[in-house]
Parts: C-alpha cells; structure tokens; sequence
C-alpha cells in the first residue's frame, strides 16, 4: 500500500510517499481502507519530536511509528477475531495510532464510530481529533448540563481545527460566545454563531473587560495573567492548547503544568485540558452533525503525496478550520 512515512525527526521533508505491507489486523483491531485522514498539530509533533518531551512517548531518537496521521474515515475492510462490533464494508471515523496518511490503517473498535450520514469522507476526518477536544473542553468548562444561557465563553483560536467546533458546542449549549481570531476570519467566526469577535491583531483578549464565565484557549500562548483578566472572578480557564512550537523541552505545554500550582490561588479555575480520543465520544458528536448543529470547516484538502505540504501549511499556524488529506 501506500503510505507518508520518515525514518527520522524533522521538517515536511523527512517524509516520503513509500510502498509498505498492508497491516494485518490483530484479534481486537479493525482494517479500515483509508479515504481521507485529518491533518492536526499533533501530527507535526510526531514528525518534528517537538517539543522534545514528547520524545519519551514517541521515541527517543526517532519515531516509534513510521506512518504520519491519526485521525482517518473511511471503509472497514477486514476485522480480527475477537471484533464484534464492525464488519467489512461498515464506514467509519475515529483515530488509529499506526498511522493514517495511507491507503490502509488498522485501528481498535473503542476509537472507531460509525460516520455521520451527512458528512463525506473528508468532512468526517476533519472531526475526530479537533470535535472531540473542543467537546472535552465544553464539558470540563460544565457548558454539556444544567442552564448555561447567559454565560458568557471565551474561545481563543475560534477559526482554528478545535476553536471552530468550541464556538458552534459552545453556542449550541446557549452561551453567549466571544471568538478570537486573525485578521480575516472575523466574518467566519460570526457565521459559527460568535455574538463578538476579536481580531488579536487590534485588540488583546482582555479588551472587553472581565465578564467571560469561561476561556478556552486553543492558541497563541499568553500569559495566564493575561488570559485571567478577560475572566469573571469565578471564571473558568480551560487551556486545551496552543504554542506547541515555542521550542524548549516543553514547547507552549509548560502553562498546563503550571496551572494546578496556579489555581489553588487564585479565585478563578486554571486548568489544562487532556481529551481522549474515545468512541463514545464520536457518538455523542454524530447526531449533532447529522442534524445540522455541528458543521465542520476544511480548509484545504490534499492528495495523499501531498501529505508534507499539508502540513507544512498547517505549521505556518493559521489554518482555517481544518485540514484533510484524501486518499
Ligand atoms: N488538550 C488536548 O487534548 C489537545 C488535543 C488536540 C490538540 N491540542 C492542541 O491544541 C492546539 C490547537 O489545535 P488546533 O487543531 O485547533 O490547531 P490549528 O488548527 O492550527 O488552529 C490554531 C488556530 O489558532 C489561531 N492563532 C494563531 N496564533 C494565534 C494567536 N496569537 N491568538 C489567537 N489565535 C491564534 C490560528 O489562526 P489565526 O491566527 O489566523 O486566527 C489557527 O486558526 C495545538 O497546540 C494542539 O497541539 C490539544
């Protein structure tokens, strides 16, 4: 089959478009036949071994996994033994840690769902990594249950892969949401329901004042005392990601470390965010696509021996929405 695959750490140009042994399932694993693959940063994580912490997970000197890419839809073409809950022929999205810029991956059925009906391929490979963070992070910010009307949610990052999901969940549980993104995307950021929009090049996330019940920061790495003063005194400080690249040993990881010896301080919640990739979730996401209520936003869409340039885009740090590669 074909595959994106590199030998050692470092830039797009480590990767090459080889011809490797189609995986063999093992009993509890499902082979799906790839037709699109989400392209996100933990991919440029795994390529490049920045920061170097996450080394430790994914090899000290050079990538454990040869084959790029994680988050995969497409069609099961064969089960182990012991699957019961796929057959061939099912299509399916979730993610696989083999690698899934290639033709086939092979992937356990608690990271597997059925696809949304209404989404293509491509759309569906845009969800799972990015829809389900941004749904972690609406649940941790407690925006899943009780009555949230009024409440006011920050979401820095809104045109990003998981900023864009965060504003639509946020607006479909009934909060009131301020999207901030560059220059260009304001527009995108209302369609997706934001009542106000910052663009950070002309104003910073504080300028509305400290009236936000929640922040979920995907990007940019400011300070958490920057972030905090855009917060109502209760506020909730949800920092599911950003400056993956800010170099050190931790990269832009060190405010997640650092917010539990935060917190116990200050009146506000800092906290970081650590979603699962998990099939349950991928369900409750389902019925909101096919439904209408969640919509994905791809960007850009590439052949599969176009992998590198994808990502290469996707490094320059200001997608809109999401990435996919078609296979
Ligand atoms: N916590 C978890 O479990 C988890 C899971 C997956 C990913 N992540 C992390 O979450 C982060 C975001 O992932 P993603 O897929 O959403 O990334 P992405 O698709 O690259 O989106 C990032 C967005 O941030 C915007 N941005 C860049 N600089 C900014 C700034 N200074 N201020 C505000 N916005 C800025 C970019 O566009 P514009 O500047 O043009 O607006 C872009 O749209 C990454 O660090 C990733 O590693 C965390």
């Amino acid at each position: 089959m074909k595959a994106v695959a590199q030998s050692v750490y470092g830039s797009a140009d480590v990767l090459a478009l080889r011809s490797l042994p189609r995986p063999v399932p093992r009993p509890r694993e499902v082979l799906v036949e790839v037709r699109a693959a989400g392209v996100d940063p933990g991919v440029w994580v795994n390529m490049t071994g920045r920061p170097y912490a996450s080394r430790v997970a994914f090899g000290l000197t050079r990538p454990k996994v040869a084959v790029r890419g994680r988050a995969l839809a497409g069609v099961v073409a064969s089960v182990g033994a012991e699957v019961t809950t796929f057959k061939p022929g099912d299509e399916v999205y979730g993610t696989c840690g083999g690698g899934s810029f290639a033709e086939f991956a092979v992937a356990l059925p608690r990271r597997l769902a059925p696809k949304p009906v209404s989404l293509s391929f491509v759309e569906a490979a845009a969800v799972p990594i990015s829809a389900v963070t941004a749904l972690a992070a609406i649940r941790d910010a407690g925006l899943r249950s009780g009555d949230v009307s009024g409440r006011k949610v920050m979401v820095i990052g809104a045109a990003g892969g998981i900023g864009a999901y965060a504003v639509q969940l946020a607006v479909a549980a009934g909060a009131s949401v301020t999207g901030v993104c560059g220059p260009g995307k304001v527009e995108l950021v209302r369609s997706l329901g934001a009542a106000d929009v910052i663009d950070y090049t002309t104003a910073e996330v504080d300028s509305l004042g400290a009236v936000h019940d929640v922040v979920i920061d995907t990007a940019g790495c400011r300070p958490l005392a920057l972030l905090r003063r855009a917060m109502t005194p209760r506020g909730n400080l949800i920092l599911a990601g950003g400056g993956h690249d800010a170099g050190g040993l931790l990269g832009g990881f060190t405010r997640q470390l650092r917010a539990p010896f935060v917190s116990p301080f200050v009146s506000q919640r800092v906290a970081g965010l650590t979603a699962l990739e998990r099939a349950e979730d991928l369900e409750a996401l389902t019925p909101m696509f096919d439904e209408g209520t969640l919509k994905p936003v791809i960007d850009r869409v590439y052949p599969l021996a176009d992998a590198p340039a994808a990502i290469s885009y996707l490094a320059e740090g200001h997608p809109t929405g999401k990435i996919v590669v078609a296979i």
